[in-house]
């Protein structure tokens, strides 16, 4: 890994980005060129996320799983682009996505990555993000001392809204499965007035939120069950 240049200090007056924040626009170099953020999402969802460092090994299996599952079309039907970032040059992300379709080909299946990483060597556009580890004294770049990046994941919604903040700590990777999970969950409350219960998968029965009272409740959910006035379910046909 190349030494990263100096950080700038978060601002301190910088509101914290909760979910319902807008993200920050910002430009930044990426393996598929330069890219305006804002403009990079266009009209679709987002899934910015980060890991700790090319040439990591846990990172090297997620950034191969993000890889297959657009293969697959995960993201393409749920109208989502995905980024990568790390504090890392563009010269160390080329040489290490090699790796990642190497190693990915040979111990899962065909890998290609082929949607952007940003390098954040100054980590300025993690420091934007709350990307960075401050907890893990394990997980600190011995050549500047500065933290790496963390696994964060925000998914953004078309109006650049964020709807989803997961931070994992370096040891454990991601579960892509939960990721697109909670992601159609998100998506399918957006259309539908509900919300959707615990361990829920797409199929299931989900919960008519709260706002959807009386004859509206039978009207748009005839099938659905009054368990306890707050707690009522229902199939849902898609
Ligand atoms: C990893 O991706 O394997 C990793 C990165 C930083 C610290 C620990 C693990």
């Amino acid at each position: 890994m190349s030494a990263p240049a100096t950080a700038p200090p978060p601002d301190p007056n910088r509101p914290p980005l909760r979910l319902g924040s807008t993200v920050p626009d910002f430009e930044a170099e990426t393996t598929l060129g330069h890219i305006k953020f804002h403009e990079f999402l266009g009209n679709s969802w987002g899934i910015l996320f980060s890991h700790p460092g090319d040439f990591t090994p846990v990172c090297t299996t997620e950034l191969g799983e993000v890889a297959r599952r657009a293969k697959a079309g995960d993201w393409e039907k749920r109208n989502v682009k995905v980024i990568g970032i790390s504090a890392n040059s563009l010269d160390d992300h080329y040489k290490w996505v090699k790796d990642i379709n190497e190693y990915g080909t040979k111990s899962v299946s065909e890998t290609d990555v082929q949607y952007p990483i940003i390098a954040d060597g100054d980590r300025r556009i993690s420091y934007l993000f709350d990307m960075l580890d401050y907890q893990d004294a394990t997980n600190i770049d011995p050549k500047s001392g500065l933290p790496f990046t963390i696994r964060t994941v925000y998914i953004i919604d078309p109006a650049k809204k964020v709807r989803l903040k997961l931070d994992y700590p370096a040891v454990a990777g991601r579960n892509f499965d939960e990721i697109i999970r909670v992601l159609d969950a998100i998506q399918l409350g957006d259309k539908h007035r509900i919300a959707t219960p615990v361990n829920w998968k797409p199929g299931e029965d989900v919960i008519v939120h709260a706002s959807v009272q009386g004859e509206e409740a039978k009207r748009l959910f005839p099938e659905h069950v009054v368990h306890y006035p707050y707690l009522r379910t229902t199939p849902l046909k898609v």
